[in-house]
């Protein structure tokens, strides 16, 4: 539980941060006041949306923005930044750098959490080579699936894939230079991972970078112990995964989609 603290001088009584709490864990009298039975998930709506900074919700573990409030993007360049993202399977020889990739995860950890936990890990590859033996542990794991004539092994293309890793191309890491992995040591976390993992491949491309899912990894990470234990997990799981860097070739137009399927209930 955070603390809260309040500048009177400073509050005019307006309530808004008691509207705004989705916990109902600040109550009004002249000036708000956490209830005492708040159950206050530290979301900081309060301190956010009270125009005066009267309020200021502190906890150690808590560290402000890099960057202020003032954001505006139109309707018009949002869409199209967002329908430029573009899977990215070639990748330039050039690592990313540790300064840039602390300010892409400045931003995801921004991304919304289940009650505001925050439960989401990362782990990221640094290293090529480390990123190559990662592929050549999950094509392992596709041998012996195969082997096995498993399940999986007659729905994925693992033949092929193993076919082409042969051939010296990578097409589980597809040559990315890095690797981000979104973990948590709370199973429960899987849709924040994924919604984490989300906000990291849109903020990519504004850094002149790009992602593409690893959906290969995730399922080795699943099904095959040695993927966990290459990355050190121990207790935490494996919730999902992106290939990082910049991207070697261009787009010059977006490709087509299906037409949005809605159904509008009045
Ligand atoms: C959950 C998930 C797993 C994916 N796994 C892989 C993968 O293992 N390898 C790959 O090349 N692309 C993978 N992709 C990328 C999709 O093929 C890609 O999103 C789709 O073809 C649409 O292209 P776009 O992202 O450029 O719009 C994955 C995408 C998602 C959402």
């Amino acid at each position: 539980m955070p603390e809260f603290n309040l500048n009177e001088s400073k509050c005019n009584s307006c309530g808004t941060c008691s509207s705004l709490c989705p916990t109902g864990s600040i109550q009004m009298n002249q000036y708000p006041h956490q209830s005492p039975d708040s159950s206050c998930i530290s979301c900081g709506h309060c301190e956010a949306g009270c125009e005066g900074g009267a309020l200021q919700i502190n906890n150690p573990n808590l560290e402000p923005p890099l960057t202020n409030i003032s954001s505006k993007i139109s309707p018009e360049e949002l869409g199209a930044y967002m329908r430029n993202r573009r899977s990215i399977r070639n990748y330039k020889n050039k690592l990313v750098s540790p300064d840039t990739i602390k300010e892409v995860m400045d931003i995801v950890r921004y991304a919304p959490t289940g009650m505001n936990s925050q439960p989401v890990k990362w782990v990221i590859l640094e290293n090529p080579s480390k990123v190559k033996e990662l592929s050549s542990i999950c094509i392992d794991w596709m041998k012996k699936e195969v082997e096995n004539d498993s399940p999986l092994s007659q729905y994925v293309p693992m033949e092929s894939l193993i076919t082409v890793w042969n051939t010296g191309i990578d097409p589980i890491l597809r040559g990315a230079p890095h690797v981000f992995i979104a973990t948590a040591s709370d199973s429960s976390a899987t849709v924040d991972g994924i919604i984490a993992l989300s906000h990291l491949e849109l903020a990519l491309p504004a850094f002149g970078l790009g992602a593409c899912w690893a959906g290969y990894l995730k399922m080795a990470a699943t099904g095959y112990e040695k993927v966990n234990e290459f990355l050190n997990l121990k207790d935490d799981s494996f919730i999902g995964a992106l290939m990082v860097g910049y991207p070697e070739s261009k787009y010059f137009r977006i490709p087509k989609r299906n037409k949005v399927d809605i159904r509008f209930l009045d």
